[in-house]
């Protein structure tokens, strides 16, 4: 059931009524749940939605009562040199996949409202060593952006539960460890990676592949696989792994950023003996920078 906000500036028109865009219009429907003493779980995203942003709808239905879904392309997360503008947005498209998928309510804020002071404001939320390696080393401050925007949708929402996909590992586990080291009541449940049929990771910059590209870049998930089936067998000399590895991606066309192996849990060298692993990647192809990763149970 779509109804009418009462903020008809924006979203603009043909977008499915039930959604919001002012934070007021959104805490008086959750205030209307609560006093039901209905259970609500969040998905926030930033649009051009796939099946990937969908199972985390599937998901929160089934944990919940009520779904929300954000949609919010947050300009802190992304760097100077990086896609913002680009970023793909296709809201009528978006709009009728979540009432298709039983969303309840979409919210859709504007910048000023997120950002009151800015986009530079002075208070923010960082996940420290975490928010450095990895993504965090070629994206200095990406994971600041996303650590203080879901800070605050998590005070605007205030869900019982939040979901975040497995395909952004190392956001899932900043998200974890914010929710807890600040006390946020909220459950955090990680969606598995959906993949197109070929194994390519969905996501909304595969759009950006030519043609060619696109041909080269499920390779990528190949790639790792391979490597996971090595670390099965028990080689254990992760760093001459990894430089192989990094060779075998630079060869079929990419230029690796990283491919790491390391503690599924907290991203952190694996020590011997550990046996739950994660191998992480991420590698430009042309203008794209795709990432992908896999855990792995040793026996
Ligand atoms: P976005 O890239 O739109 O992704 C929204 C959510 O969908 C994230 O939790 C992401 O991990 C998940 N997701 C994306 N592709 C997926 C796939 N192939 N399989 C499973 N889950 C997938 O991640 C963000 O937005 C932002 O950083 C956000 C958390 C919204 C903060 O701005």
């Amino acid at each position: 059931m779509w109804r009418r906000s009462s903020r008809e500036s924006f979203p603009p028109k043909n977008i499915p009524l039930n959604s919001v865009s002012s934070i007021e219009d959104l805490r008086r429907q959750i205030a209307e749940w609560r006093t039901a003493g209905e259970r609500i779980a969040f998905v926030p995203t930033m649009g051009n939605l796939h099946e990937g942003h969908l199972k985390l709808v599937d998901a929160a239905k089934a944990n919940a009562d009520r779904v929300v879904v954000s949609i919010f392309v947050n300009p802190m997360q992304f760097g100077a040199d990086e896609d913002l503008d680009a970023y793909p947005k296709t809201p009528e498209q978006d709009s009728s996949l979540l009432d298709g998928r039983g969303a309840d309510l979409l919210f859709r804020p504007i910048v000023a409202d997120i950002y009151p002071s800015g986009t530079n404001e002075p208070t923010f939320v960082e996940v420290p060593e975490i928010s450095d390696i990895l993504c965090g080393a070629s994206r200095p401050s990406h994971f600041r952006g996303v650590t203080t925007v879901v800070a605050k949708f998590f005070n605007m929402v205030q869900p019982d539960v939040a979901l975040f996909g497995e395909k952004d590992l190392q956001q899932l586990i900043s998200i974890r460890r914010m929710t807890t080291e600040l006390n946020f009541p909220i459950e955090i449940i990680g969606v598995p990676i959906v993949r197109e049929i070929d194994g390519l990771a969905m996501s909304s910059r595969n759009g950006y592949l030519s043609e060619s590209e696109r041909a080269i870049a499920p390779r990528l998930y190949e790639i790792i696989k391979d490597l996971a089936t090595e670390l099965d067998k028990g080689v254990s000399e992760y760093s001459l792994l990894e430089q192989q590895t990094t060779k075998k991606i630079d060869a079929v066309g990419f230029k690796c950023d990283y491919i790491v192996i390391r503690r599924a849990t907290d991203l952190s060298e694996p020590k011997t003996g550990d046996k739950l692993l994660a191998i992480l990647v991420a590698a430009r192809l042309g203008r794209t920078r795709l990432i992908d990763n896999m855990v792995v149970t040793l026996d």
